[in-house]
């Protein structure tokens, strides 16, 4: 799975800072036709989007589109404005805010399908990121979680959230540690990613890091972002050290001559290592090797 340390929104009526987001080395994009873009933008967004997708190279940064929630009558047409413009517009991901059913996750995977089918792009390709940020969200997370295997990663909305709960959002956010410590649980428990809330201050960089640290002490493997400024420290914050990159390769090197030894599970220096162990130390060399810290053979 590619990493996914930093995503980068950029409202999708923008083209100004949709062009800049071609200049910053940033791991995803993320195209906003939702909450970046106003009520009478829409239409817009989705033009400058399917444009922008057509002409602009991102590089290596994964284009992501952020569609409107399911039910606000928008998504179809979100849907269509990049599923349905030719073989020439194909976004590498979507973004699914509020999602809150398996069903609603099956429905976007058949629209890809289809615009696979049809425009003859690898089928199962296109991937999907949902965003948990409603009460029922939280509640039904396992099966929005299980319900489509083009799902790779899931990300906290805490405005969201504290807006569908009623909770009063403080400074130390201990109103929010029960549903990101549930998310990032979800997550590993089902083998995707998980981002984190969005630091709202964007400038202050200090709290950036700060914020990216006690994010990857509960688990998340990345974060939302909302102002080019904040790629550089976030995305550097979500590297691994060095030290926990040689940790990961002596642990993926043992596993792999104790496989061949018959053993599933082992001794790795006084812990025992089995397959989720090693998922994850493959996860610190990807996160690793998204960031050029990796420059031995590929594993
Ligand atoms: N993506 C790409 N470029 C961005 C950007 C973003 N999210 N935010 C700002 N920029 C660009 C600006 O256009 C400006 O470029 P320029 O020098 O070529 O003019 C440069 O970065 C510096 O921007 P700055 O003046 O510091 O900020 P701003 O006042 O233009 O914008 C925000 C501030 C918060 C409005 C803006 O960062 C933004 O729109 N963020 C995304 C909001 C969003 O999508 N929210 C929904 C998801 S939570
Ligand atoms: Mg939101």
């Amino acid at each position: 799975m590619r990493a996914r340390r930093g995503l980068l929104y950029i409202p999708g009526d923008d083209l100004r800072k949709i062009t800049k987001g071609t200049t910053l080395e940033v791991d995803c994009v993320c195209l906003d036709m939702e909450d970046g873009v106003a009520a009478n933008r829409k239409a817009e967004a989705r033009t400058v989007i399917q444009n922008a997708l057509r002409d602009l190279d991102f590089g290596t940064g994964e284009r992501l589109v952020r569609i409107n929630a399911i039910g606000t009558g928008l998504e179809e047409k979100d849907l269509d404005a990049v599923l349905c413009a030719g073989p020439g517009v194909r976004p590498e991901g979507i973004v699914l805010p509020k999602a809150e059913s398996a069903a609603q996750i099956r429905h976007i995977s058949e629209r890809m399908a289809f615009a696979e089918a049809r425009y003859g792009w690898e089928p199962g390709g296109i991937r999907i990121l949902v965003l948990i940020e409603t009460a029922l969200g939280i509640v039904e997370m396992r099966s929005i979680l299980t319900a489509d295997s083009r799902l790779e990663a899931v990300i906290f909305g805490a405005e969201d959230l504290a807006g569908s709960i009623g909770m009063i959002r403080t400074k130390g956010c201990l109103e929010l540690l029960y549903a990101r410590s549930a998310l990032v649980t979800h997550a590993a428990a089902f083998g995707l990613q998980a981002l984190d809330m969005v630091h709202t201050d964007f400038r202050d960089l200090e709290g950036l890091r700060a914020a990216c640290l006690e994010g990857a002490s509960l688990g998340f493997s990345g974060k939302q972002l909302v102002h080019p400024g904040q790629v550089g420290p976030a995305q550097e914050a979500f590297t691994p050290s060095e030290e926990a990159i040689a940790e990961a390769e002596r642990l993926v090197d043992a596993f792999e001559v104790q496989q061949r030894g018959g053993r599933g599970a082992f001794d790795f220096g006084g812990t025992m290592v089995d397959m989720p162990i090693l998922r994850t130390a493959r996860g610190v060399l990807e996160r690793a090797r998204a960031a050029g810290r990796v420059t031995g053979a590929a594993r």
